[in-house]
């Protein structure tokens, strides 16, 4: 199983808000690309993905969007529309939710009021924790285990106090080169790692 987290801290919990913010500060479009490029190939999809998607920029909670590719049905296709969508559908399902409380949203996508912190404390306990850094360990360099999760970030950074907690929790940072690259290119560059081993 490959499981990447994304942690975006401009993306509005709010779904009218979120599909207004498409190509604006907040660029929630990321999460979109992110997803299609973790999800999808051509033709078909990696059943043995997970991804969740943190979004940060709320009143109340965070959101955290959780997609199981082997459980996923009505795609309903891959294009940034029908992407956007799924993630706004599941931020009005979790309208009115406490603290910590999820919510099934369709086959193979559940919402949470839950934060960064706490999910990667959960994911901790049965994967291996790897934050996506310029500054890491070269990828080809690093041994991985059966339950990889990738940690990254939408364009706002980690912020430093983060980098302790998760180091306290046993990840690594691996990295992809030196260029600045989007999360959904990063992506891509592990899925291709990945397949080779
Ligand atoms: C657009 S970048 C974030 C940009 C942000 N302004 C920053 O300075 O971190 C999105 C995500 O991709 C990761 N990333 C980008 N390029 C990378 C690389 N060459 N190697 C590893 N991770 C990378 C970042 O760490 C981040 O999690």
């Amino acid at each position: 199983m490959r499981t990447f987290v994304v942690r975006a801290r401009a993306a509005p919990t709010d779904s009218q808000a979120l599909l207004a913010s498409v190509g604006k500060e907040a660029h929630p479009e990321i999460l979109a690309h992110t997803l299609m490029n973790a999800v999808f190939v051509a033709q078909s999809h990696r059943p043995d993905v997970k991804v969740h998607l943190v979004l940060e920029s709320t009143r109340d909670f965070s959101r955290t969007i959780s997609f199981d590719a082997s459980a996923m049905q009505e795609i309903g296709g891959f294009d940034e529309r029908a992407l956007l969508g799924k993630i706004a559908k599941a931020l009005d399902a979790s309208r009115g939710m406490s603290k910590d409380e999820m919510r099934p949203v369709e086959s193979g996508i559940t919402v949470r009021t839950t934060s960064f912190e706490r999910l990667v404390q959960e994911l901790a306990e049965d994967h291996q924790l790897f934050v996506m850094d310029r500054k890491g360990t070269p990828i080809r360099e690093q041994a991985f285990d059966g339950n990889p999760c990738f940690l990254l970030t939408d364009h706002i950074p980690m912020p430093k106090k983060t980098f302790h907690g998760l180091e306290r929790l046993g990840a690594k940072k691996i990295a992809l080169g030196s260029r600045m690259l989007f999360a959904s290119q990063c992506v891509v560059l592990i899925h291709y790692e990945l397949d080779q081993r």
